[in-house]
């Protein structure tokens, strides 16, 4: 373990994402700093800590690695109008929180930190270059997967990550940091054609796990597959309107061999749906009926699932993950 590297890895969130990204920054010596909601602190506040038995904090969320030994997370803090962030920012929250926490972050970052927005679904990009037009903003995404009940994170993959700049600028000064924290990294000159390719695996087994509740390897059934293809035409359609070519053939492939590779997991929308919470649809399939809105192209078969997935999330119950 490196403890001599100071340089601030800032955290958004404690979801399972941010807490397995943190372990890792913090065994490369780095120095991590997560961030919650007031209100998460104020709910967990009186709850006594697992750790040091004081009534004033929070339990600490703990992270089981894959390398079967537990972690506790530093204890998150609530940004205030003090708070200047430096080093680099990674945001992996839920789509649907992405916008306002890039609200609150306005005015707190520092010109010389890098923006990490790392999550399922489109739509951040543009509002993040709108809020921090002379940032370093990276746009990632990542196959690193657990999942989180209660207060434990429990580490299912270490996966890969493919990222890219999608601000004006070329070079981004925290290469090195990013390297070390995310998981086996790629670098991209145009990261749009990995962000599409994952919209579409998003857009296919998330809404169908959900739908049908079924872990995500019963997708691999041959009755499913011409609905896969409809899916996925419509993405291909969607991204070549924003210039990004996609072949549908490579495509279905790869979102086989996720269907294969994650055949025993329950999707996140799965999961969201499960637990009564919001899901991420809006960005997912809602995204593609957006762009179609936009140009004027159909995409039925996308807007149907939106509709389905919408109609699924109970209003009445609904939670939204906190962050
Ligand atoms: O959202 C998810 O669950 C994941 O992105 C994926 C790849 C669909 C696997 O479950």
């Amino acid at each position: 373990m490196n403890l001599t590297q100071t340089t601030d890895v800032h955290i958004i969130g404690q979801g399972s994402i941010g807490a397995l990204i943190s372990v890792n920054a913090q065994h490369q010596g780095y120095h991590v700093q997560h961030y919650v909601k007031a209100r998460t602190y104020t709910e967990s506040a009186g709850t006594k800590s697992a750790s040091t038995g004081n009534a004033n904090q929070p339990t600490p969320v703990t992270v089981q690695y894959l390398d079967q030994q537990t972690y506790s997370l530093p204890p998150g803090i609530v940004l205030n109008d003090h708070s200047r962030l430096t080093g680099v920012i990674i945001i992996p929250v839920k789509a649907y929180q992405v916008a306002q926490v890039l609200a609150e972050l306005k005015g707190r970052v520092a010109p010389e930190a890098t923006i990490v927005l790392l999550h399922n679904g489109m739509g951040s990009i543009e509002l993040a270059n709108t809020l921090f037009e002379d940032h370093v903003i990276i746009a990632a995404t990542t196959t690193l997967a657990g999942f989180k009940r209660d207060k434990v994170v429990t580490h299912t993959a270490w996966g890969e990550t493919q990222l890219g700049i999608v601000s004006h600028h070329t070079l981004c000064p925290h290469q090195a940091i990013i390297d070390d924290v995310l998981p086996g990294v790629t670098w991209h000159d145009d990261i749009y054609p990995a962000l599409y390719t994952k919209l579409a695996i998003n857009c296919v087994i998330n809404p169908l796990t959900a739908i049908l509740n079924v872990p995500n390897g019963d997708l691999s059934a041959s009755h499913l597959h011409d609905d896969m293809h409809a899916i996925i035409h419509e993405v291909v359609e969607a991204a070549r309107m924003v210039h990004v070519e996609l072949t549908p053939s490579d495509l279905f492939a790869t979102v086989l061999k996720v269907i294969h590779d994650t055949r025993d997991n329950f999707s996140s929308m799965q999961q969201d749906i499960a637990h009564g919470r919001k899901t991420e649809i809006e960005h997912i399939n809602g995204y593609i009926v957006n762009v179609g809105r936009r140009f004027e192209l159909e995409m039925t078969r996308n807007e149907t699932l939106l509709e389905q997935v919408l109609a699924m999330e109970e209003p009445a119950n609904l939670t939204v993950d906190q962050l």
